[in-house]
C-alpha cells in the first residue's frame, strides 16, 4: 500500500514549492499534475491543434511523449522545462483542463506516478478525483495579491517579462474558470485540511504539513 499526500489549490498558491519540499523531507516522488496539462497545451500548439478541439487535444494527451529526467521535463527529445512555465502555456493549460476528455486521457498517467516509497501529488483535483483514498489532503490557498507577487518573482527569475497588474488579472480569470468548469471544478476535498499560507514562510508551511502527516 503506497502512501499519497495531496496538495491542491489555486494558481500560484505555492503548491509546487511546498510539494517539492515535503517530498524531499519524506523521500517521496512528486507528481506535478499541472505540468501534464501544460504539456498538453504546448503539444497542441506545436501540432497546430485548436485548444477547444476536444477530441484532438484528448488524443494528444492520451499519447503525450512526456518524460522527466533529472528534474527536467522532455516532450519527445525537446527539453520543455522552461517553456512549460510561460504564462500563455499556463492559460492554455487552464483551457484544455476544462475538457472532460482531456482530464480522462490524463487520469491513468497520473496514477502511474504512485510508486514506492510514496507520492506527493500537486494539482487541483488530486484529493477529489485522482487519489481519493490519500492519507492526507491539503488545500493550499493564499490571497490573490500574494499569489500575483509570487508568480511575478517566479517568472522574472526564469527570464520572462511580467507585470503584476496583468498577472493579478490573469490569475483571477484562471481561478474563476477553474472553479466554474463542470469537469472537476477547483474545490477542497471534503476531508481536506485547509492551509492559508499568505503570511506563512515556506518552512512554516512545510512544518505544518509534516505535522499533519505524522498525526
Ligand atoms: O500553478 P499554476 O496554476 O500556474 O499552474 P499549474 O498548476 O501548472 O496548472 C496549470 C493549469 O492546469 C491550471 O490553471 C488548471 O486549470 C489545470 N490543472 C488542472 O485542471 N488539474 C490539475 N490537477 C492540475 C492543473
Amino acid at each position: 500500500h503506497i502512501p499519497v499526500l495531496c496538495i491542491d489549490g489555486p494558481t500560484a498558491s505555492g503548491k509546487g514549492t511546498l510539494a517539492d519540499r515535503v517530498a524531499d523531507q519524506l523521500g517521496y516522488w512528486v507528481l506535478d499534475s499541472g505540468a501534464l496539462y501544460r504539456a498538453t497545451a504546448l503539444a497542441a500548439r506545436c501540432a497546430g491543434v485548436a485548444l477547444d478541439d476536444e477530441p484532438r487535444v484528448a488524443a494528444l494527451a492520451a499519447r503525450l511523449p512526456l518524460h522527466f529526467e533529472a528534474g527536467r521535463c522532455f516532450l519527445d527529445e525537446e527539453d520543455v522545462t522552461d517553456a512549460l512555465r510561460a504564462e500563455e502555456v499556463g492559460l492554455g493549460a487552464s483551457a484544455v483542463a476544462a475538457l472532460p476528455a482531456v482530464r480522462q486521457a490524463l487520469h491513468q498517467l497520473q496514477l502511474s506516478f504512485r510508486r514506492v516509497p510514496g507520492l506527493v501529488a500537486d494539482g487541483r483535483d488530486m484529493g477529489v478525483a485522482i487519489f481519493p483514498q490519500a492519507q492526507l489532503k491539503v488545500f493550499l490557498t493564499a490571497s490573490a495579491a500574494q499569489r500575483a507577487e509570487r508568480r511575478y518573482k517566479q517568472l522574472i527569475s526564469k527570464g520572462f517579462s511580467a507585470n503584476i497588474a496583468g498577472l493579478l488579472q490573469d490569475l483571477e480569470a484562471r481561478d474563476a474558470r477553474d472553479k466554474s468548469r463542470s469537469a472537476s471544478p477547483l474545490a477542497p476535498a471534503q476531508d481536506a485540511r485547509l492551509l492559508d499560507n499568505s503570511d506563512l514562510s515556506i518552512d512554516a508551511s512545510v512544518e505544518q504539513v509534516l505535522a499533519w502527516w505524522d498525526e
